[in-house]
C-alpha cells in the first residue's frame, strides 16, 4: 500500500509522498510546526500567503471560533517575501516536499512582477494564485468575477512563470466553477484547488458589535462547511482535466478518502491545524491505517469512485 499521488503538470509529473498539505493561513511559514511534527512527512507544504509589498494587518479582531468552523479575516498579514525566501525557505525540507507559496496581489502588474521574481527561486516548486485577487483594490473585481479577466491573468502569470508549477485556488465565495476551471486549464493552469471559504459572520448579542473582521466578517471554513466544500470538488473534477486539489473540513482519514472518491487528486488541511498543531502528521498515520484497514492498495484505485445512488 502507498499514500504516493502524481499530478501531471505542464512541468512534468510532480509526484507527492502522499495528498495530505496545509491550507494557506493555517500552517504559519512551516517552521513554527518543526518542533511538533517532521514537515518533511508532508506531501506539499502551502504556507501563509505572500505579496510583493508589504500590507497592513487588519486593525479588527481577525479569528473567531464559531459553532462548526472559523471566521477568520487577516487582511495583509503577511511578512516580506524576501524574508521567507532567505531566512524561511531554506530551513523547510523542500528538496522532498515540495513548497507552494499562495500569492496576494493589489493588481495585475504586482502579480506577474511577483511571480516573475519567484520563477527565479530554486527552492519552490510553485505558486499558487489566490482568485480573491486583486486585494485591496476595489477598483479592479476580483479576477474571477469577470472571464476575460480571469483568462488574461492566467495567461499572463503563465508567461512569466517559467518553469514553475502554477495552481489556482477557489474565491470565497460561490463562484462558476465550469467557467473558472476552464480558464485556468484553457490558459496553462496545472491544478485547481477547489475551496477557499464561503463568507462568515457572527454578532456578540451582549456587546452588539459583529465578531470579527472590519466589515463584519471573513471567511468561514472548518468541519460545518464540508459538505459544500466537497461538492466545489466534485463539481470541479468533473469539468477539470488538470488535477483538483480539495479541501474545507477535513479532520479526519475518513474525510480525506471522501474527497478522492469525488474525484480529487490531493488535499489541503486547515483549520484543523489551528486545533491540533501535530494534526497532519497524525492524519497521514490515520489515513495508511484506513486505508490498510479497507483494503485500498493505492488513492489512485479510489480517486472518482462514488457513484450515485
Ligand atoms: C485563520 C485562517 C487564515 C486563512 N488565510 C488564508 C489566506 O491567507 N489565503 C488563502 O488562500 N486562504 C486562507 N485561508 C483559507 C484556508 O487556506 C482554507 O482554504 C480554508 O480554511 C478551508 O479549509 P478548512 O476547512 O480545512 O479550514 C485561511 C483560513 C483560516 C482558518
Amino acid at each position: 500500500m502507498n499514500l504516493k499521488v502524481t499530478l501531471p503538470t505542464t512541468q512534468g509529473d510532480l509526484v507527492l509522498k502522499n495528498p495530505i498539505m496545509s491550507a494557506a493561513g493555517t500552517f504559519g511559514y512551516g517552521i513554527e510546526y518543526e518542533k511538533v511534527m517532521n514537515l518533511d512527512c508532508l506531501g506539499a507544504i502551502v504556507p501563509n500567503s505572500m505579496a510583493l509589498t508589504d500590507g497592513q494587518p487588519s486593525t479588527a479582531r481577525r479569528f473567531y471560533q464559531s459553532d462548526y468552523g472559523f471566521i477568520s479575516s487577516f487582511g495583509a498579514n503577511n511578512i516580506s517575501y524576501k524574508t521567507f525566501i532567505h531566512e524561511i525557505l531554506p530551513r523547510l525540507p523542500y528538496e522532498t516536499t515540495p513548497v507552494f507559496i499562495d500569492i496576494k496581489a493589489y493588481d495585475l502588474e504586482e502579480l506577474t512582477e511577483f511571480v516573475s521574481i519567484l520563477s527565479e527561486v530554486k527552492e519552490l516548486a510553485g505558486m499558487e494564485i489566490n482568485l480573491n485577487c486583486p486585494y485591496g483594490n476595489y477598483a479592479v473585481p476580483s479576477y474571477w468575477k469577470n472571464g476575460a479577466q480571469l483568462e488574461e491573468m492566467v495567461r499572463k502569470v503563465k508567461a512569466v512563470a517559467g518553469k514553475k508549477i502554477l495552481w489556482f485556488k477557489a474565491p470565497t465565495a460561490e463562484y462558476p466553477v465550469q467557467q473558472i476551471v476552464d480558464a485556468v486549464q484553457d490558459n496553462g493552469g496545472d491544478a485547481f484547488v477547489s475551496f477557499n471559504a464561503i463568507g462568515g459572520y457572527s454578532v456578540d448579542i451582549e456587546t452588539r458589535k459583529f465578531r470579527c473582521g472590519s466589515g463584519g466578517g471573513g471567511g468561514y471554513s472548518g468541519p460545518g462547511i464540508k459538505p459544500y466544500a466537497l461538492m466545489c470538488a466534485h463539481n470541479s473534477c468533473k469539468t477539470a482535466k488538470i488535477p483538483v486539489i480539495g479541501g474545507g473540513g477535513i479532520v479526519c482519514a475518513r474525510d480525506v478518502l471522501e474527497y478522492i472518491m469525488a474525484g480529487a487528486h490531493a488535499v489541503q488541511i486547515g483549520s484543523a491545524n489551528l486545533m491540533r498543531p501535530d494534526f497532519m502528521e497524525r492524519l497521514i498515520e490515520e489515513l495508511q491505517e484506513l486505508m490498510d484497514k479497507m483494503h485500498i492498495e493505492s488513492l489512485d484505485e479510489i480517486r472518482g469512485c462514488a457513484e450515485y445512488i
